[in-house]
């Protein structure tokens, strides 16, 4: 049988239990007409792989909610690398906010810079996809704090644009 975390559901859980990477390799049939991955392609596997670290955080289905701003710094190319990492940055009632990083790596020169980043909020659903309840995440380390107050900051923004209707 499996191993199977033996917890509440709701007992908090340190960020370093969810953190989540994915290695992929760049073919011919992720990239556009200059050679490069589209940027829609980066975009889904940020998603997956903010998907996988919300789950391993909540233990429940969750539902990509919103996506704030990304802006692409420099392409990956066919036959290079995308090296993805998700951490969680916060949670709040049925939500939770991630942190998603793409980058490029040359698997043969070794070489690695940054792609593209951004903070994606995930709402957990229960068995009738009704948004539950998400358990807190520890802030052990001096950035988990950190990301965390600016979560905060984000949080309100997001709340007040949806407000607004924007
Ligand atoms: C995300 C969704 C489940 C929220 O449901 P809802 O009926 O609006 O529920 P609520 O208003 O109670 O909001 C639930 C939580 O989602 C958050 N939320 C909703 N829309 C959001 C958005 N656009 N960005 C960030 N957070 C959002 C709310 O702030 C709330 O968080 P909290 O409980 O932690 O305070 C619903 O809007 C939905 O299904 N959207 C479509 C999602 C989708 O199709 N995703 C792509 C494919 S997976």
């Amino acid at each position: 049988m499996g191993r199977v975390m033996n917890e509440s559901p709701l007992a908090p859980r340190p960020v370093s239990a969810s953190l989540t990477t994915m290695t992929e390799f760049v073919l011919p049939t992720h990239a556009n007409a200059l050679g490069s991955v589209f940027g829609g392609q980066i975009m889904a596997w940020m998603d997956l792989c903010g998907a996988i670290c919300a789950q391993r955080h909540t233990g429940r289905v969750v539902i990509t909610a919103g996506v704030d701003e990304l802006s692409f710094e420099r392409p990956i190319k066919v036959g290079q690398v995308v090296r993805l990492s998700a951490r969680v940055t916060a949670t709040f009632r049925t939500s939770l906010e991630l942190h998603v990083v793409a980058e490029g790596e040359d698997a043969v020169t070794g070489e690695i810079w940054p792609c593209v980043s951004a903070f994606l909020t995930f709402v957990a659903v229960d068995e009738g996809l009704k948004p539950a309840a998400v358990r807190a995440v520890e802030m052990v380390t001096e950035v988990d704090r950190r990301y965390a107050v600016e979560a905060k900051e984000r949080r309100a923004h997001r709340l007040a644009k949806r407000k607004s209707g924007g």
